[in-house]
C-alpha cells in the first residue's frame, strides 16, 4: 500500500511511520507534502529518501485550488492512503472525494472532546484528569470522522501542554502506525449496522 503523509510541523509522527512502518508488510511512504516550506517533517522525509512537495496557500487563489494540486501530486505517486500527521489545515471536500475513506488523522485528545486547534490546551483549561489520542478517518467536519483507535492516559496533576504531550506522543506514534498497518492488511472496516463504528481485526 502506497502512503502519502501531510504534515505541517515537527513531524515526530511522520518519523515514527518512517521508522516503524515504511518498507514493512508492503507499506511504502511514497510522498510527503506540507503547507509549510520550513516544516521539519520535510527534512525527515528527505533524509529517508521520500519525495516531498510544498503546497503553500499563498501560491493559490483558493484552498480548493491548492488541494486539487496536492491531490494530483499524491495521485501521480499512486498514493492509496493519505495520513495527516500534524497537518494543520482542513481539506476541501473535493480532496476527500479523491481518496474516499482513505484519509486518516491523528488528534491529541479523546474525541469528540476538544476537536480543532490547541486540543491539549483546551483539555487543560477544562481541567480534565484523563488526556489521550485518537486516530480517525477524516470527513468534511473538524476532527469528526469515525474513530479507528483511541487511548487515554490519566494525568491528574498535569498543568502544562508540554507535560501532556510528553505522555501522549508515544501513544500517537503507536496507534497511528498500528492503524496504517491494519488498513493495509484490510483489517479495518465499517459496521454496516452502525456507520460511525469502525471494526478493526487487529493482530497487534
Ligand atoms: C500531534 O500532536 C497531532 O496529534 C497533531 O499535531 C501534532 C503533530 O506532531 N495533529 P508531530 O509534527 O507529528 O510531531
Amino acid at each position: 500500500m502506497k502512503v502519502g503523509v501531510l504534515a505541517s510541523g515537527t513531524g515526530t509522527n511522520l518519523q515514527a511511520i518512517l521508522d516503524r512502518v515504511h518498507g514493512r508488510e508492503g507499506v511504502d511512504v511514497v510522498a510527503v507534502a506540507s503547507d509549510q516550506p520550513s516544516a521539519k517533517a520535510l527534512k525527515r522525509a528527505r533524509s529517508a529518501g521520500v519525495p516531498t512537495a510544498v503546497f503553500a496557500q499563498n501560491e493559490y487563489a483558493a484552498r480548493a485550488d491548492r488541494d486539487r494540486a496536492m491531490a494530483e501530486w499524491l495521485a501521480e505517486r499512486g498514493v492509496e492512503l493519505v495520513v495527516l500527521a500534524g497537518y494543520m489545515r482542513l481539506l476541501s471536500p473535493e480532496f476527500l472525494e479523491r481518496f474516499p475513506q482513505r484519509v486518516i488523522n491523528v488528534h491529541p485528545a479523546l474525541l469528540p472532546a476538544f476537536p480543532g486547534l490547541d486540543a491539549v490546551d483546551q483539555a487543560l483549561a477544562y481541567g480534565v484528569k484523563v488526556f489521550g489520542a485518537t486516530i480517525h478517518f477524516v470527513d468534511e467536519g473538524v476532527d469528526s470522522g469515525a474513530i479507528i483507535f483511541q487511548r487515554g492516559v490519566e494525568l491528574a496533576d498535569a498543568t502544562s501542554a508540554d507535560e501532556v504531550m510528553a505522555a501522549i506522543r508515544p501513544i500517537e506514534h503507536e496507534l497511528l502506525c498500528r492503524a496504517i498497518l491494519a488498513i493495509s492488511r484490510g483489517a479495518v472496516s465499517g459496521d454496516p449496522d452502525h456507520p460511525r463504528r469502525v471494526v478493526v481485526r487487529d493482530r497487534a
